[in-house]
């Protein structure tokens, strides 16, 4: 008998392209718990199941094994954030993100392409997981492109030019979002910055931060461009805008500042920080330049001169 080295297996395992799920549920007492799901599968129309497989390691596989309902949330492009929150993150996962309550009282994802919420119909111990059947009482198909994940990172139909060519080629959108006198900043485990997202090739920078943001509970109106730059360290391109926006209720990354606390913050790089001092300088006078440069060098521009 020829023996399977677990790195090879799930490394071809990882050929298999997937979407990104998010399953959800709440302990016996009401506390919600989630994880960061690729194993789901459907299985049946008629009557409408589906499957995902919590691994018996997972730190809710208890609650996972003997809940009465579950939700399964297909995220969308651009929320790879809360892929990652409830892949890794350890504090509290539903802090980070915008949700709702299911009709079960389960949480669900706001802002994923699809919504499935299941009554648990058969839990099965297969290996070092276990397989969750459900049987679907209600789904919402919210339309837009699904998060897809293969080879252990992520790729979406949008974005995969730039996951095949990597670095070199990403091009990052961001927006200083102003709402009610206050900006919106986005807290990440390296510091925080302004809401950004990654924008593939061919498409517009305003429309996918307008699309992207509005899936991870942030609506944004992107008004002037406030600085491009191009990162030499990463490859990535950068264009800020400035933008009027408003929060849904529970959009948990993201965080309010007034104007005069934003030169104090630690920022996820210095290009962002020296950004933020610029905008906290220039929103005294609401005279606003555009920077022009690279990471580390550039020039600001007045806009006066820019005829925009
Ligand atoms: C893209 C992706 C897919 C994953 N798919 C699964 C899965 O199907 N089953 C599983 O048990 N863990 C899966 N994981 C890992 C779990 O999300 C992770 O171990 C879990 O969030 C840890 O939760 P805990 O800290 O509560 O134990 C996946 C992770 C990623 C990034």
């Amino acid at each position: 008998m020829t023996t399977i080295d677990p790195i090879d297996l799930r490394k071809a395992f990882g050929r298999f392209m997937t979407g990104v799920t998010v399953v959800t549920a709440r302990a016996e007492d009401g506390a919600p718990v989630g994880f960061t799901a690729n194993s789901f599968s459907s299985v049946s129309l008629d009557p409408p199941m589906l499957l995902v497989c919590p691994g018996r390691f997972l730190s809710s596989h208890g609650v996972f094994e003997t809940c009465r309902h579950f939700a399964v949330s297909v995220l969308a492009e651009g929320q790879e954030d809360v892929s990652n929150t409830f892949a890794g993150f350890k504090g509290d996962r539903f802090a980070r993100v915008a949700y709702r309550d299911d009709c079960h009282g389960v949480p669900v994802i706001r802002g994923a392409v699809a919504q499935f919420s299941c009554r648990t119909a058969q839990v099965i111990l297969a290996g070092d997981h276990s397989i969750l059947i459900g049987e679907v009482a209600r789904m919402s198909d919210n339309g837009g492109r699904g998060l897809g994940y293969a080879e252990g990172r992520y790729f979406s139909r949008g974005l995969e030019q730039v996951a095949v060519t990597g670095p070199g080629t990403v091009r990052i959108a961001g927006a200083i979002v102003e709402c009610d006198g206050d900006v919106i900043l986005e807290q990440t485990p390296d510091g925080l910055r302004p809401p950004q997202v990654e924008v593939p090739g061919r498409v517009g920078l305003r429309e996918a931060l307008v699309a992207k943001l509005a899936g991870r509970g942030l609506t944004v109106c992107p008004d002037r461009v406030y600085s491009i730059f191009d990162d030499g360290r990463t490859g990535a391109d950068y264009a800020y805008f400035l933008a009027g926006g408003a929060l849904d209720h529970g959009a948990g990354a993201f965080r309010r500042f007034r104007a005069d606390q934003l030169v104090v913050q630690t920022y996820t790089s210095a290009a962002i920080a020296t950004m933020m001092a610029r905008y906290a300088r220039e929103t005294r006078h609401r005279r606003f330049g555009l920077y022009l440069g690279d990471e580390r060098s550039g020039e600001v521009h007045d806009f006066q001169h820019q005829g925009s």
